[in-house]
C-alpha cells in the first residue's frame, strides 16, 4: 500500500483519529428504536439490529471510536402494556450497561408512558436531559452540550439536540451543531441546515449511526463524515446485554397465567392428529416440513411463551378455540394443517369443504419482515403435499 493510499485508508476507516491542529469527536447515535429489543431471528441472514449486538459492537470498537459521545434521540420505548413495560425496562437497562451519555424521553406515540420511562431511567441511572436543562460532557478537552430543549444551545460548546421532530421541521431550528431526530425517517446521509447537521436514528435500531466531527483548535466543527454501522449476525453480542434480554424473556413468560387459560372443549380447531385417520399421507409429508417444528424453534430460543412470537408459530392464536399455551392446548402447537386450511371440526364430521387457500394465507405469517425471501412458487414447492 502506498503512503497516500494508507492515509486515505486511515481517514476512511478511522475518521475518529485526531487531525493535525484540530480534534475529532464521534457522535454515536440511536433513535426510534420503538421497543425493538432485537430482530425476531425469523430470517437471520437478512436481519440487522438488536441491543446485544449494538453493545457488542461498541465495546469491541471502543478504542477506534474514541473519543465519542453515545446518545439516543428518543422514541426508544414500548407502549404501556404489561409486556411493553418490560421491554422499556430492558432497553433502559441495556442503555445503562452501554454507558449512554444521554437518552431523551421524546415520545411520539400516545400509547407510550413518558412518566414511567423517566422513572425507570432514574432507577437505572441513565442520564435523561430534563426539559429545562442540558447534559454536559467533556471528551478529549471538548465541551459538549446535549439537550432535548431547542432553546438550550450554548455558545462555545459542541451542541447536540435530541429531538422527536421530523427532519423537515428541524431545518428551522437554529444554534445547534448536530440535530438528531427520533421520528423514524431513514436518511442515507446527514442533511446540512445552516451550520447544523441533521441526522435521524435508523428505525428500530437496525443500524448504528456514527457521525464523525472534525473540529478546529477552538472546538468549532470544520468537517464531518457519516456512516451507518449494520448490526448483523457477524457482530458479536455483549453477554451482559444478552442476560438482560434473557431476563426479559423470563419476565414475559411469567405473564402467562396458565391457571387463567380456558381451553374451549369442542372448539373449531382439532389439531393434525385428528386428520390422520383419513389423511395419513398428508400428515406424513407435513411432518417433514419445518412447519411441524415451528414451536420447537421458539422453545430453542426461549420465546415459546412470548405471544408476539407464538402467534405465527402455532394454530389459531388469538382466535376462538385456538392455541393458548403448550400446557393448555398441546395439540395446537406448531404451524399445522388448520393454520393454512382453516378450522377442521365441521369438515371432519361431514366432509364439508375446507376454506380455499391462496397466497394470502401464507402472507399472514410470511410477512416482508419475517420472511423477506418469501416467494410463493418456491415456498409452495417445499410444502406441497
Ligand atoms: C408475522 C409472523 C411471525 C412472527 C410474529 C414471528 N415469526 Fe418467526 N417465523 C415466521 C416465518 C414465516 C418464518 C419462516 C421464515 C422463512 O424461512 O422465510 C419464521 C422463522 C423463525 C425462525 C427460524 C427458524 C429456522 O428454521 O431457522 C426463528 C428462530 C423464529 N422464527 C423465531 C421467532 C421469534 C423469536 C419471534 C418473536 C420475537 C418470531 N419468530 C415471531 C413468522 C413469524
Ligand atoms: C401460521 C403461520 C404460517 C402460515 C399461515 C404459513 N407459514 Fe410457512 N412458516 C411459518 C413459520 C413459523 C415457519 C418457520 C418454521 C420453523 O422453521 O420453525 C415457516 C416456514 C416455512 C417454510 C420453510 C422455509 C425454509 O427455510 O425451508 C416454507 C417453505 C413455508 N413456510 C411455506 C409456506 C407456504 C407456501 C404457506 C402458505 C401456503 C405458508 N408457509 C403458510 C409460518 C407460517
Ligand atoms: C403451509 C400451509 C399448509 C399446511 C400446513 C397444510 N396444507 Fe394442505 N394444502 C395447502 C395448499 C396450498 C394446498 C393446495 C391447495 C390448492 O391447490 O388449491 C393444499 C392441499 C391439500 C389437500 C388437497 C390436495 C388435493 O389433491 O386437492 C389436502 C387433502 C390437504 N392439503 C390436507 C392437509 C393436511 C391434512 C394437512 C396437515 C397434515 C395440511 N394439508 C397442511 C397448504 C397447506
Ligand atoms: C373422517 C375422515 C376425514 C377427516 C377426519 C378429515 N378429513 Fe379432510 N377429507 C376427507 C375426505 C373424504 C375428503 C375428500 C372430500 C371431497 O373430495 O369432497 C377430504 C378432503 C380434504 C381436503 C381437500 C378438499 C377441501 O375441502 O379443501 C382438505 C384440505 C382436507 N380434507 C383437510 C383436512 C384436515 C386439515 C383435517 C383435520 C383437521 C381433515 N381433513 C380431516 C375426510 C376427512
Amino acid at each position: 500500500m502506498s503512503a497516500a493510499a494508507l492515509i486515505i485508508f486511515t481517514i476512511v476507516l478511522f475518521p475518529c483519529a485526531a487531525h493535525a491542529g484540530g480534534k475529532a469527536l464521534n457522535v454515536i447515535y440511536t433513535g426510534a428504536i420503538k421497543g425493538e429489543l432485537e430482530p425476531c431471528g425469523c430470517s437471520p441472514e437478512t436481519q440487522s439490529g438488536g441491543l446485544a449486538r449494538l453493545s457488542g459492537y461498541i465495546s469491541a470498537n471502543k478504542k477506534a471510536l474514541s473519543p465519542y459521545v453515545l446518545v439516543d434521540a428518543g422514541n426508544a420505548f414500548a407502549e404501556a402494556t404489561a409486556q411493553g413495560r418490560l421491554k422499556s425496562e430492558a432497553i433502559i437497562r441495556s442503555f445503562a450497561l452501554m454507558g449512554y451519555d444521554a437518552a431523551a424521553v421524546n415520545v411520539n406515540r400516545a400509547a407510550v408512558d413518558g412518566g414511567f420511562i423517566s422513572a425507570l431511567a432514574s432507577q437505572y441511572r441513565v442520564p435523561v436531559p430534563p426539559s429545562n436543562r442540558a447534559i454536559k460532557a467533556i471528551r478529549n478537552g471538548l465541551k459538549i452540550n446535549i439537550s432535548s430543549d431547542e432553546k438550550l444551545a450554548k455558545k462555545g460548546m459542541i451542541n447536540i439536540l435530541l429531538s422527536g421532530k421530523q427532519v423537515s421541521e428541524l431545518k428551522a431550528v437554529k444554534g445547534w451543531d448536530v440535530i438528531i431526530s427520533s421520528f423514524g425517517e431513514e436518511l442515507d446521509e446527514p442533511v446540512a441546515s445552516g451550520k447544523a447537521l441533521i441526522v435521524s436514528g435508523f428505525p428500530k435500531g437496525q443500524k448504528l449511526g456514527i457521525l464523525s466531527l472534525k473540529l478546529d483548535g477552538k472546538g468549532k466543527v470544520v468537517g464531518s463524515s457519516h456512516r451507518w454501522q449494520a448490526l448483523k449476525q457477524d457482530v458479536a453480542e455483549d453477554p451482559e446485554v444478552r442476560s438482560v434480554l434473557k431476563d426479559y424473556d423470563q419476565k414475559v413468560a411469567a405473564l402467562l397465567k396458565e391457571e387463567e387459560l380456558k381451553p374451549v372443549k369442542g372448539g373449531p380447531y382439532l389439531g393434525s392428529e385428528s386428520c390422520v385417520e383419513c389423511h395419513q399421507s398428508y400428515v406424513d409429508s407435513w411432518k417433514a416440513t419445518k412447519h411441524s417444528a415451528a414451536f420447537a424453534t421458539l422453545e430453542r430460543v426461549g420465546k415459546s411463551k412470548d405471544p408476539e412470537c407464538v402467534k405465527c408459530h402455532v394454530v389459531g392464536f388469538g382466535e376462538e378455540g385456538g392455541f393458548l399455551s403448550l400446557k393448555a392446548t398441546p395439540g395446537l402447537a406448531n404451524v399445522q394443517c388448520e393454520s393454512c386450511h382453516g378450522p377442521g371440526r365441521e369438515h371432519a364430521a361431514d366432509f364439508s369443504p375446507m376454506r380455499p387457500i391462496g397466497i394470502e394465507v401464507c402472507l399472514k405469517c410470511h410477512t416482508h419482515e419475517n420472511s423477506p425471501l418469501f416467494d410463493y412458487q418456491k415456498y409452495f414447492e417445499k410444502i406441497k403435499h
